[in-house]
């Protein structure tokens, strides 16, 4: 069975005395080893260290970085490689998410570069896929989703594709309040899966997690998390307040 996993994408938010306090705030039951739900948070580089050093000991919370170099050192100004953050014990990392793709003009080939990077570093990725609304009202999104799932995961060996985490994030949904309903997401799932299956095997598929993305929040998270492909949530402003974040866990216990 796949675990949920509840995934909190900080964005360019929180510095390290937010992150602390966050730590500080964040309700024990969240905390807790869960069977069957795995809970996360990715602050931004500089606030990692405050995270680690703030999170309680025996927290089940693991933390995770939003974007590495595919190089492990070098002349990258301004870059951070998962080396690095293996270093730190980071689980997770974010690749692909579609502020990359639009602001930091990353496509499949470097996304796919950072997926095996941070996976030789034992890094989990969360790679991000999913349509601008345009894509969408074009009838397009099951062809961008299908080419930027097979660019990113590209030559990866399926014991290597079975250690990866999808998140599919719809970008019209990111921010904006709007949700995909629970029937949009199931069927995007749904389809991420088959191509999976495709690529790596329906074994490799059926392990494989797929995170939902844009707008989730304790409000809709129950009926997306009901789906059968819906593995967990990457969830961006929700998972900012210790509050909202401990009850998007207690929704994952409750599945
Ligand atoms: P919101 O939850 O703020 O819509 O952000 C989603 C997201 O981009 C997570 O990566």
């Amino acid at each position: 069975m796949r675990s949920i996993l509840i995934a909190g994408n900080w964005k360019m938010n929180m510095g390290p005395a937010e992150t602390a306090d966050f730590f500080k705030q964040l309700d024990d039951a969240a905390q807790k080893e869960i069977e069957g739900v795995e809970a996360a948070v990715c602050p931004p580089f500089v606030s990692l260290p405050a995270a680690f050093s703030a999170r309680k000991s025996g927290s089940a919370v693991k933390i995770g970085a939003q974007n590495i170099h595919f190089e492990d050192n070098g002349a990258f100004t301004g870059e951070i490689s998962s080396t690095m953050l293996n270093e730190l014990g980071c689980d997770f990392v974010i690749l692909g998410h579609s502020e990359r793709r639009e602001y930091f003009g990353e496509n499949d080939e470097i996304i796919n570069k950072k997926v095996k990077k941070a996976l030789a570093d034992g890094i989990t990725p969360i790679v991000c896929v999913g349509e601008v609304l345009d894509e969408r009202k074009q009838d397009r999104h099951f062809d961008v989703v299908k080419t930027q799932t097979a660019g990113s995961l590209a030559g990866l060996s399926a014991t290597d594709a079975s250690k990866i985490v999808i998140a599919y994030e719809p970008v019209w949904a990111i921010g904006t309040g709007e949700t995909a309903s629970p029937e949009q997401a199931q069927e995007m799932h749904a389809f991420i899966r088959k191509e999976v299956a495709g690529l790596f095997g329906q074994d490799i598929a059926d392990g494989v997690r797929i995170l939902y993305g844009g707008s989730m929040k304790p409000a809709n998270a129950d009926e997306l998390l009901k789906q059968p492909d819906v593995d967990g949530g990457l969830i961006g402003g929700a998972s900012l307040k210790p509050d909202s974040f401990a009850e998007l866990v207690a929704i994952s216990a409750k599945q």
